[in-house]
This record gives structure tokens, sequence and C-alpha cells, in this order.
């Protein structure tokens, strides 16, 4: 009786079959005790060629030393954003956060540069309050400045895989050593608003230096046109060899964007609106009165500016450190009192008149 309560048929099978496991788990370690040894890297995870940092920042590529943002950073945001709301006249479009706009750059220091992680953190806060995602290569794809197209590709390809509903709208391309001023201001500020009455759409929205098209900072629509003038980009070296470029990829930029196939979808804006450089130091910046704003040049940042760009600043990398920690103790531009406030240039309303004398 007992046999039959304690080794039933059922128990007996299930013994059975527990010894058969152990008997075939002992073999196995058994052999692999007398294998040798593999080497190191192919035990070892390849490192991950796409980070997610936090959802709103992605690198790509196998540099790592990128720090996620700080709590400190984080908690900035939080209160950013609610001052935004509070005193910036972009609310409602911060709620809205439309069209959907993500941001890409590279930064490629195999040797960390602080400076050029501040002014990204500058970038990291303004997605953070307006929900933008952060796309940044952190390893070189092909030779030189190059890289950008392709990188850019990379995203288009991605994004246009991807429904409708979902998929980016518009990418903004910033170099690394950018800092943006005001991260109150929705990058929607300086978009077409809505679908174009007449004539082709607008793909390229981009700005004009004293030297000719400035490629550092401007926005592409996700759409197959861009991927078409990428690519012709990419394909310039090889199809016009003999052309002079006089500034890499920039110069093939410029040349086909001014062509027949390309021109009419290809938007010059003023300087300023998104790529106003630096007169002075920080402190200048903080303390000129609007007279004295005023009386500078057109392209030079003033207070209310989106972005500062430091190419070809002599002292880079300083100049960037300073900026960068002089606003990371400052509230928004829109809320400050007493010295260094004061917004001196607000283009909402000029590029709202810009886009609609252009059919919009
Ligand atoms: C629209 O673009 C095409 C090239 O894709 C060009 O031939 C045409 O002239 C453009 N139309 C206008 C109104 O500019
Ligand atoms: C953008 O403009 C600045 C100032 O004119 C110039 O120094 C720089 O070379 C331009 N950007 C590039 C990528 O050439
Ligand atoms: C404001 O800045 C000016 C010039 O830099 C300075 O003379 C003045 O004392 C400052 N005022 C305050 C309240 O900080």
């Amino acid at each position: 009786m007992l046999y039959s309560t304690f080794w039933s048929p059922g128990s007996i099978r299930l013994l059975f079959a527990v010894k058969a496991f152990l008997t075939v788990l002992l073999f196995t370690s058994f052999l692999r005790a007398f294998q040798p040894a593999r080497p190191v890297e192919s035990r070892s995870r390849p490192p991950p060629i796409t980070t997610y940092i936090n959802p709103q920042t992605t690198t790509y590529g196998q540099i790592t030393c990128l720090a996620p943002p700080s709590p400190a950073l984080i908690s900035r945001s939080e209160s950013m954003r609610r001052t935004c709301r509070r005193r910036s006249p972009f609310s409602k479009a911060i709620k809205r956060s439309s069209p959907r706009v993500g941001v890409a750059s590279i930064l490629i220091d195999n040797t960390p540069q602080p400076h050029l992680q501040a002014a990204l953190r500058t970038h990291q806060l303004h997605g953070l309050i307006q929900s933008t995602p952060l796309h940044i290569l952190r390893n070189k794809l092909i030779s030189g400045h190059w890289n950008k197209e392709a990188f850019l590709l990379s995203i288009l390809y991605a994004e246009t895989l991807k429904p409708a509903s979902t998929r980016l709208e518009w990418i903004f391309w910033t170099d690394s050593d950018t800092v943006i001023l005001d991260p109150c201001r929705p990058l929607s500020t300086f978009l077409p608003p809505g679908p174009r009455m007449v004539g082709n759409e607008t793909n390229l929205v981009i700005s004009r230096d004293a030297v000719g098209l400035n490629d550092s900072v401007f926005f592409l629509r996700v759409c197959s046109w861009s991927i078409d003038f990428l690519t012709a980009i990419l394909a310039y070296r090889y199809f016009r060899p003999d052309d002079h470029l006089w500034s890499g990829e920039q110069a093939a930029m410029e040349i086909l964007a001014a062509e027949p196939l390309f021109q009419s979808y290809v938007q010059y804006v003023p300087q300023y609106w998104f790529n106003a450089f630096p007169l002075g130091e920080v402190g200048d910046y903080l303390a000129r009165d609007k007279e004295q704003a005023g009386a500078m040049e057109g392209y030079k940042a003033r207070r209310g500016d989106f972005l500062v760009h430091f190419e070809g600043h002599r002292e880079k990398a300083r100049a960037l450190t300073e900026w960068t920690s002089a606003f990371e103790g400052l509230g928004s531009v829109w809320e400050r009192r007493g010295n260094g406030t004061g917004v001196q240039r607000d283009v909402t309303r000029e590029a709202k008149r810009f886009w609609k004398e252009r059919g919009y």
C-alpha cells in the first residue's frame, strides 16, 4: 500500500526523468571542463551600438563616456519647464510639443572634452523641457565632416520606416559647439506652419553667414526629398571630382542647394534665428543693455536669442566652459529680474510673418 501511494507509476516516471536530466547535466559540465578556454573577447558581450541614455537621448557608437542627465539636470528641467509655461510666451507650444522634431548632433571625443559635453547638456536640458529626442553620433562613420550627412541619412531611413503618425517630422541638426540660450523656446518657432498653399514644400531651413551657406545648424524635413538631397551631397566627390569644394561637404551642400532640382525646396532664414555668434564674453551678453545690444551687428547673440554658435572661436574650450557654467545658475531669460534681464530680441512674430509671406 505504502509503495503504491509513494511510488505510483507517475512518480517513478518523474524520478527517471530527473535522473536523466542530472546525467545530461553532469555529462555536459564534464565536457566543458575539458574544453580549451575561449578567448575573453568572444565570451564578453559586444558593446551596444545604440545606447538609450534616457528617453530623450540616444547615442550611436561605442564611445560611451557620455553621462546620463544628472538628477540635478532633471530637476532643473522640471522647474525650468514650469517657469517656461508660466512666464514665457511658449506655454501652449510646450504643452502641444508639435510638430515632432528630433535633434541630431555629433560628439566624437575619444578623450572626453568637458566643454563640448557641457554644451551638449544645454541641448539635453532643452530636450527635457520640450520632450524632443536627441540623437548623438559617437563614432566616425566616414571621413571628415561628411559624417553629418551619413548620420542624418541613417536617422531619415529609420524614421521613414515608422508609421507616419509616429515618425519625426523634422530633424534639427546642430554641431557640438553650440549653446542653447533660451530653453523655453520650442523648435517649431523656426519651422513653416502647416502645408504650403502654392509651390514646392520647404524641406531645408538653413542660414547664410558672411561667407555663405552655414550648415552647422539647420532643419531638415523627414521626407524622401531629404534622402535624395543628402545622397547627392555624399556622392558629390565621386561624380564631380574636379570641382573645388572650398569647405568640404558644406560647399557641396551649398552648390546643390542652388541647383534647379533642389533650389525651390530650400529656404534661407536670417542667421540670428538659430545660428547667432557671440560678441565678447558671457558677462557682456548678460550686462549689455537694450541700446548696446541694438547697436551690435544683427547676427551677434543678444538676450532672447535661441542659440549661440562658437564656430571658429579662437578660445573655444574656455568660451564654452564660461558660457555654459554662467547659465547653470541662471533662470530663464523670461523670468530674470535685475541685471542681465530683459529680452532684447524675440523672433516669434518675425518668423510667423516670414512664413506667411512665403505661402504658409
Ligand atoms: C518644384 O521642384 C521641381 C523640381 O523638383 C522644379 O522643376 C519646379 O520648377 C519647382 N516648382 C516651383 C514652383 O518652384
Ligand atoms: C560657419 O560660419 C563661420 C563664420 O563665418 C565659419 O567660421 C565656419 O567655417 C562656418 N561653418 C563651417 C562648417 O564652415
Ligand atoms: C548692473 O550692471 C551695471 C554695469 O555692469 C553695474 O554698474 C550695476 O551696479 C549693476 N546693478 C546691479 C543691481 O547689479
